[in-house]
């Protein structure tokens, strides 16, 4: 593990293969269950409520410590991300930085702003929601990680997703569930910003704490993640329907090739059923299409 801290960066060997990148890009998240310590998941609760001082390992430049204590006080303590022990547990924790580097190439960018999300249960579930900000696009430029740092069953209302929720603008109804972000202590999830997801109904009491925050991309997209000898492009799986020609799209700006990729529709490549006699045709196409992923750019952006 590399931490250039002049350039708030890490690096380390990726750990992901073809086939999880493949998953990430289909699926728009996954979930590390249990991997931060207990102790840190402690101090980090002590932290949030306030019952432990704050020991920066450094100031960053042009602050002042009013500053870092006002930062604390508020929903976005990132003043956090100056510890030495939650930067070497929880930002630089080796299963996360494995997982960054595969999707965001090497010298990945550490967080800069964490957003608190505190409620005290039980409560009930938020309205299904695509993020602020969001972009529908084949690029991952950063993905986001929400911390939960106590034990965090159904009971007390784990974030909520949709898999396959971020490749377009999607509609549930709030009666209707996703997949629970749930896990111990020191769970980690990981997810696609532009993925469908809400705060879980919560029926236990207590106090939950999440922390969400994103890890950036500082190289451009190539291969280099753990590559899979048999890995096929043309025979792998991108999904059914309207959803393997966008996840196709993904997994080929990963792989630094986003701007050759055409499809040609129908039945073609990345479409593929178990049941076919051949492989699908169209694959490696040089004329065709790229997907339209923003449509009448719903998410608010032009080009
Ligand atoms: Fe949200």
């Amino acid at each position: 593990m590399i931490h250039d801290k002049a350039n708030h960066t890490c690096d380390c060997e990726p750990t992901l293969t073809d086939s999880q990148v493949l998953d990430f890009c289909r699926e728009g998240y996954l979930l590390l269950e249990g991997v931060v310590p207990d102790e840190i998941n402690r101090r980090t609760c002590d932290y949030l409520e306030g019952k432990i001082p704050a020991n920066p390992s450094y100031i960053p430049d042009g602050m002042t410590q009013a500053d870092l204590e006002r930062i604390r006080a508020s929903h976005e303590p990132s003043t956090i991300f100056l510890e030495a022990w939650f930067i070497e547990h929880v930002l630089l924790n080796p299963q996360v930085t494995g997982v960054m580097r595969s999707l965001l190439g090497a010298n990945v960018g550490l967080p800069i702003l964490a957003s608190h999300h505190n409620v005290e249960c039980p409560s009930p579930a938020q309205g299904w929601h695509h993020d602020a900000d969001h972009i529908f696009g084949p690029e991952l430029n950063f993905v986001e990680v929400f911390y939960f740092p106590q034990d965090t069953p159904v009971e007390l209302g784990p974030t909520e997703l949709v898999p396959g929720s971020h490749i377009a603008p999607t509609k549930r109804p709030n009666e209707e569930n996703g997949v629970y972000a749930e896990g111990p202590a020191g769970t980690i999830g990981i997810h696609h910003q532009s993925i469908l997801h809400r705060r879980g109904v919560s029926t236990a009491k207590g106090r939950r704490h999440m922390l969400k925050y994103n890890y950036w991309r500082t190289s451009p997209p190539q291969r280099d993640w753990i590559v899979e000898p048999d890995f096929d492009l043309q025979s792998a799986y991108y999904g059914g329907h309207n959803q393997a020609r966008y996840v196709a799209h993904m997994f080929y700006w990963l792989c630094g090739k986003g701007e050759e990729y055409r499809v040609i529709g129908g039945q073609a490549w990345p479409w593929t059923s178990p049941n076919q006699i051949r492989p699908s045709y169209g694959f490696g196409s040089v004329r065709g299409y790229q997907p339209d992923w923003r449509k009448h750019n719903q998410d608010g952006y032009a080009v």
